[in-house]
């Protein structure tokens, strides 16, 4: 019998009943005969209209043809990296947000019906949207063996990388802007570098590599100039002959319909609008989902495709690709992406100046949408949808349609188009329907003014606090008279809440420039705006205030010609225009290579992205994949735990619990002669905080892991309230034993004795690391133990971590890594949960397991920087004068404090400042947070926070400029610390001096008060900040060995450092040439190993780079005294002859040193010094801010390599930037679960968030006597000078309550996030007039 298909050419499988069609290649006169794809049936039917059950696209040139053989669930990305075609695409946080899985994508544009490059994310786009696309990956551009791409180059030759984790999207990232716009302006490539998150670089020298190919580059000593276009489209053509044809793979198969059956799901990609019709009428009744873009689970996870049967790709639907403007306004297909919209209203001209601000209020709120890679795919209509199943999403579409009244067209599954409006759409039914179109009304000729508003926590790719739009038809004529019912509309207040009716209707047929009208409609607004705690983590105070400034800002601008010239500047928001930065230093020829700023050495290999991660390491024959099964409450037992259901799925080998600890081992990863108290492994009973390791799935798939570990059903017992607070532990009393505290002369004496005495607190928060690569651990079990692939800043504590635990002898575990994609202290000890849970599972399977840790799991399992709350109390003279300083200060060590003990703040709490008397007093809190922990500048950050608080404290008290007052308490030379080091060198006096004239301090603290007496809702403000950073030598052992091959004389190193990103490799490979003369490119560095570098601690402390430099020195020198002998026998004797000589006389040409320093004084060996100063404007009525300007100027000693160096700093004081300013944490009061642990809620600093005009300068003429070959620390100390940021947007914020004289002290804490700013600003509805 043959079944007959219906009109699309499906049929159901009689025995399944799948849908589909099988391969074409089985049609035959009409009649199909062929297997079920399903389950497998062998059956027949008739069919006229064939469709496709696969596909093809060009990955790098060459084609690819996709099937069934992966679920329409699995991405690019994966597919990527399963297939083994590109590693160098990375991947993080699975949901749009970082950037870093970036690909070029050659697409058919919409408008222009050509193909053209968008970068787009790997992560989101399922391999089934590819169909027809060219993909370019990072292998595609070039490598260091055939070639290596322009962009490529340049970004190695600019320093542009540290851990390189981000370098490959970076670059990509440019390649598709170039592609498209070949001689771009300086501000769109910073416009357009919005994609891709880099915690390490700081940004600036990444912008300045990509603009160095804009047509107005400056040299700057580095390569600069537009790219050829034939050298833009890869070296890899060249290679394979597989040169682009420009132009997408336009088959007749890619007329016809693709319908993909898995065992999962089905995939449809439609061609017509009837095609369309027919799916929905078939499957409207089943889990079916419509899919453009797809990244909208980025955002919301319960629209990821996994939830659904049957999806239906409408990219195949041409009809709805249309941009039609005629007299009565445009129409805009339902297909066009939000960058399609963007450059629609980008080209649009008028002559009209209330069009042109309408069009360029459009473009500005557009371009502050998501990033450029997630508006090359998504949809405006995709965006609507998502308000329509989630009313609480902030959607800034929205806002933007409702504001201009767009009318959204709407078919059923019959195919019968109807119009709605916006709210209409909203309560609608739209099961089987889907939007075809959005009409938006001509305001050519009109008097309406329209402006729609976004307020962000950060500058770029960051969801809006409140956005708003308003339209009005106005006659300016009659006072701004507003003729017809205005348009009031907001997202961000609550889930119901779109317009301000009754504000809309106060203001009907009344002046908007009188200020008796003003105030009654902003009291109007006050009083219906009620925003709820449901549609936001910010608090309802600011919304509805930021809500209330909105409309003043937009009644600001409509009225501009009477509002008071100093109100003016309210109205606009802060324009950025396009940064800069500048670096200073000096070098050393005669020492050269040493002290030579040269790029990094493996940086063109983490440019072309062959740098392999662990995350990269192909896998073994038997390897398996595991996952964390995490406690989702902070404080309680469990009752019950059954993983049956996971179990069962197909491919889930294993669960894990605390009872798998093998026979001999212990539930303890802190190595016991570190800890404080133990931590276990997995979860015996008692819960502590949310995100607590319970069990591992293992599994043979990793995607089969993580659905499994979602199945394990828990259930908890005794449930108690969390302490998820300092001021919480306080009240509690939950605390772990503190250190000693340190006191020093009579505090309590001086500070009564004092003319002044000031107490006060502040608080700083916590920071997750955002290192680009997660957690990871691969284990491979060998005949006596395990070797260990470990994602860890300390091989040592990892090896002893899993020793204990498996109960084996540590010399039986071999630890090893090569480079880490990020770490910033969180892989110091926070690894070893990682590694010990990996290896029960590798032991007890006895097969390699791998465990990374997914993003959403990393933040909320692992610990992050330790926060603090400082009380203190200050006794002083009138003059500013410290007598004596009294500081309680409480850490929030979360559940364990066992890496508290590092952190010495009371080597740090007195930064650069003398005073004779101090006590100082540590608590350690305990809370139900996960293991807090180091983080780069762990206590020394907080430290500086803290005494640059109260030195702005007591100077605001004294009424005294605050530099003069940190100028007259500075240490000057043979003073003593607090901790008991004497500053034998001590420059911090001249530097200051240097940094006052270099800065134009003075010059720029006179035009600062001329701009804000002249602007009343614009404040600028401006901090300098001395800085003492002692750097600790003492117990940094580290074991290296450099060995020397006889047969070429090439040179190997194994260090026990780990390369983080920091550049160590580069540095040693610098000294080695340095002491043994011989070329940099002979000398390689290996990874490193327990068994080459045992007994090496931790890499940290910003000392590693230079120690590890010590411990090459003495191997050089032990290298050199054993050949000199030899040596003196030969006549110049090239280096390859020395070295064949000396092995042929039995001469040991490997050496090995161990580093074993002590400090010169107590907390200290030396100390850096450095100076900044940070320039800040504010938007009063929004809170939101830029750092105009930051100057630093930094001793580092000899610097071995300055381009390094100035990257360390750079990257150090971006991130201090994101730690004072931008990022924080925000747990469940009841259950203790971090709310913040995705990518749309956590912000760490992006490229417009450094400062505008970024000055690095290198103290010149320095050496460091008490340094490896004279240079200084560099990696941390900048982070500390970023609280000169905080503080420079603290004296804007003085100079706004100034206006109305509410000048007094207050305290800033950290981290002083854009709604903290605007509510310290303590701006009233009433303050908000024309200011006449
Ligand atoms: C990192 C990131 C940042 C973001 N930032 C912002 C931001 O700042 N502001 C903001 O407003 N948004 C933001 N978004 C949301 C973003 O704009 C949307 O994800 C995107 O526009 C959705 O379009 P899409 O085509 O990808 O939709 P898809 O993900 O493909 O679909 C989303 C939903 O819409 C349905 N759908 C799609 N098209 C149609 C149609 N024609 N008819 C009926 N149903 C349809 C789908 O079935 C699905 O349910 C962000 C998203 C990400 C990932
Ligand atoms: S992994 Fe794709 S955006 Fe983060
Ligand atoms: S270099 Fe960008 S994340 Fe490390």
């Amino acid at each position: 019998m043959s079944l007959k298909a219906n009109d699309l050419g499906f049929v159901n499988c009689p025995v399944c009943r799948a849908r589909h069609i099988p391969a074409p290649s089985n049609l035959s006169n009409g009649v199909y005969a062929a297997d079920c794809l399903n389950c497998g049936h062998f059956f027949k039917f008739r069919t006229t209209q064939p469709v496709r059950s696969s596909f093809s696209f060009k990955i790098n040139g060459q084609d690819v043809t996709v099937g069934n053989e992966f679920e329409p669930t699995t991405s690019l990305n994966e597919f990527l990296r399963k297939k083994g075609i590109s590693y160098g695409t990375k991947k993080m946080c699975i949901e749009g947000g970082c950037g870093v899985c970036v690909v070029s994508a050659k697409i058919v544009d919409a408008l222009t019906l050509q193909p053209r490059h968008y970068t787009v994310n790997s992560c989101i786009v399922p391999v089934y949207m590819c169909d027809g696309w060219e993909i370019t990956t990072i292998e595609g551009l070039g490598n260091t063996r055939d070639g290596i791409h322009p962009i490529q180059q340049r970004l190695a030759d600019y320093n542009g990388t540290q851990c390189g984790f981000c370098s490959p999207a970076q670059v990509m990232n440019m390649y598709s802007l170039l592609q498209t716009n070949p001689k771009p302006s300086k501000e769109e490539v910073e416009d357009m570098l919005n994609v891709s998150v880099c915690r390490c670089t700081g940004f600036r020298s990444i912008l300045d590599a990509m603009k160095s190919f804009t047509p107005d580059s400056c040299s700057n000593g580095l390569p600069t100039g537009l790219i050829d276009i034939e050298e833009l489209d890869g070296k890899i053509c060249k290679k394979t002959g597989e040169k682009c044809q420009g132009k997408c793979s336009t088959t007749n198969e890619a007329n016809k319909m693709l319908q993909i059956v898995t065992a999962g799901a089905q995939w449809f990609k439609p061609t017509t609008k009837q095609e369309l019709y027919s799916l929905l009428a078939q499957y409207k009744t089943q889990k079916y989902r419509l899919v453009f873009g797809n990244s909208a689970y980025g955002v919301y996870k319960d629209l990821g495709d996994w939830n659904y049967d049957v999806i239906i790709d409408l990219r195949g639907v041409q009809e709805y690709y249309s941009l039609i403007t005629g007299s009565s306004g445009t129409t805009i297909g339902s297909n066009m992406t939000l960058t399609n919209l963007l450059e629609y209203f980008t080209s649009q001209q008028t002559s009209d100046p209330a069009l042109k601000q309408f069009y360029d209020s459009i473009c500005q709120h557009l371009d502050l949408v998501a990033t450029t890679s997630v508006r090359n795919l998504g949809t405006w209509a995709g965006n609507l949808m998502m308000k329509y199943y989630h009313p609480e999403f902030v959607s800034d579409i929205y806002v933007i349609f409702e504001a201009i009244n767009a009318q959204l067209v709407i078919a059923d599954e019959t195919g019968k188009e109807s119009s709605y409006s916006i709210s209409e759409f909203l309560a609608l039914d739209m099961t089987g329907k889907v939007i075809v179109m959005a009409k938006i009304p001509s305001f050519n000729g009109t008097s309406n003014i329209i402006r729609t508003i976004k307020t962000m926590p950060r500058h770029q790719n960051a969801h809006t606090y409140v956005s708003a739009g308003f339209n009005m038809n106005i006659d300016a004529g009659q006072n701004y008279k507003v003729l017809t019912k205005p348009t009031i509309v907001y997202v961000g207040i609550n889930k119901t809440f779109t317009h301000a009716s009754q504000t809309e209707d106060y203001l009907v047929g009344k002046s908007l420039g009188d200020s008796t009208v003003l105030n009654g409609a902003l009291q109007t607004l006050a009083k219906e705006l009620i925003p709820d705690a449901e549609t936001s983590l910010t608090p309802a105070s600011y919304r509805k205030s930021v809500a209330i400034s909105l409309f003043y800002k937009y009644v600001l601008g409509v009225c501009d010609s009477i509002v008071n010239k100093k109100y003016q500047s309210g109205s606009a928001g802060l324009t950025r225009p396009v940064s800069s930065g500048q670096q200073t230093f000096d070098s050393l020829p005669a020492e050269f290579p040493v002290s030579k700023a040269i790029p990094k050495v493996d940086g063109t290999l983490q440019t072309t992205g062959e740098a392999e991660y662990i995350s990269d390491t192909p896998p073994q024959p038997n390897e398996v994949y595991a996952a964390y099964v995490i406690s989702s409450v902070a404080n309680a037992e469990i009752d019950s735990m059954d993983a049956s259901l996971a179990l069962s799925m197909p491919g889930v080998l294993k669960f894990l619990t605390s009872k798998d600890i093998p026979q001999g081992g212990v539930n303890n990863c802190y190595p016991e002669r570190l800890l404080v108290i133990e931590e276990e492994v997995f979860c015996s009973g008692k819960v502590i905080y949310a995100g607590q390791p319970l069990g591992l799935i293992v599994a043979e798939d990793q995607m089969q892991a993580n659905i499994a570990a979602g199945l394990v059903q828990v259930t908890y017992k005794n449930m108690k309230t969390p302490i998820l607070s300092i001021d919480g532990a306080i009240r509690a009393k939950s605390f772990f034993k503190p250190p000693d505290p340190l006191n020093v002369g009579d505090p309590d004496g001086a500070i009564a004795k004092s003319d002044q005495k000031i107490n006060g607190q502040v608080y700083c928060g916590d920071q997750y690391h955002y290192q680009m690569e997660t957690q990871i651990s691969i284990c491979y079990p060998t005949e006596d133990g395990m070797n260990i692939l470990a994602g860890t800043q300390w091989i040592d504590g990892v090896q002893q971590s899993v020793g204990q635990v498996l109960g084996i002898p540590d010399s039986s575990i071999v630890v090893e890594v090569k480079r880490l994609g990020g770490a910033f202290g969180s892989k110091i000890s926070r690894n070893f949960p990682i590694s010990s849970a990996c290896a029960v599972a590798a032991h007890i399977l006895r097969r390699p397991v791998r465990l990374q840790l997914d993003f959403h799991t990393n933040m909320k399992m692992i610990g992050k920087r330790v926060p603090y709350l400082a009380r203190y109390e200050v006794g002083c003279t009138n003059d500013g004068k410290l007598n004596g300083i009294k500081i309680d200060y409480y850490a929030d060590c979360g559940t364990t404090p066992n890496d508290m003990s590092n952190f010495a703040m009371e080597g740090w709490l007195d930064n650069a400042y003398y005073c004779a008397n101090w006590n100082m007093t540590p608590y350690n809190c305990r809370t139900n947070k996960p293991p807090n922990t180091a983080a780069r500048s762990p206590g020394s950050a907080p430290a500086m926070f803290i005494i640059e608080t109260i030195m702005e404290h007591v100077a605001k008290t004294l009424k005294q400029d605050p530099l003069e007052l940190r100028r007259v308490n500075l240490y000057q030379k043979g003073q003593k610390t607090p901790g008991g080091t004497t500053l034998t060198y001590c420059n911090i006096q001249p530097m200051v001096t240097q940094l006052e004239s270099s800065a134009d301090i003075a010059t720029r603290k006179q035009q600062i008060e001329t701009f804000n007496s002249a602007n009343r809702w614009k404040k600028r403000g401006m901090s300098v900040m001395p800085l003492r950073f002692g750097i600790g030598w003492a117990g940094a052992q580290y074991n290296t060995l450099v060995t020397i091959c006889n047969g070429d004389g090439t040179i190997a190193i194994f260090h026990g450092g780990v390369n983080v990103g920091q550049g160590i490799n580069t540095k040693v490979i610098q000294v080695c040439a340095y002491e043994l003369g011989v070329p940099m490119d002979i000398i390689r560095v290996k990874k490193t190993s327990s068994v080459s570098n045992s007994n090496s601690i931790t890499t940290g402390g910003s000392i590693t780079s230079e120690l590890i430099c010590m411990t090459v020195i003495e191997c050089c020198k032990a290298l050199n005294a054993r050949m000199a002998p030899v040596k003196a026998k030969m006549k110049n004797p090239k280096w390859k002859d020395l070295v064949a000589k000396c092995y042929g006389e039995g001469v040991d040409i490997t050496a090995r040193y161990m580093s074993e320093p002590k400090d010169s004084s107590p907390f200290a060996h030396y100390s850096v010094y450095g100076v900044c100063a940070s320039e800040a404007e504010l938007d009063v009525l929004t809170g939101e801010y830029q750092i105009l300007r930051t100057d630093i100027l930094y001793d580092c000693g000899i610097s071995m390599n300055p381009a390094l160096d100035i990257g360390q700093a750079e990257g150090g004081f971006v991130m201090g930037l994101g730690y004072f300013l931008l990022e924080r944490t925000i747990y469940d009061p009841k259950t203790g679960v971090n709310l913040t642990s995705n990518t749309w809620e956590y912000h760490p600093p992006m490229y417009k968030d450094i400062p505008i005009d970024f000055r690095i300068n290198f103290l010149k003429n320095v050496s460091n006597p008490l340094g490896v070959l004279g240079s200084k620390a560099v990696g941390e100390p900048p982070f500390c000078m970023a609280v000169t940021g905080l503080l420079a947007v603290k004296h804007a914020i003085e100079a706004a309550r100034k206006e109305i004289n509410k000048d007094m002290y207050f305290t800033l804490n950290a981290p002083a996030t854009v709604n903290v700013i605007q509510g310290n600003c303590l701006t009233d509805v009433t303050d908000l007039t024309f200011g006449n």
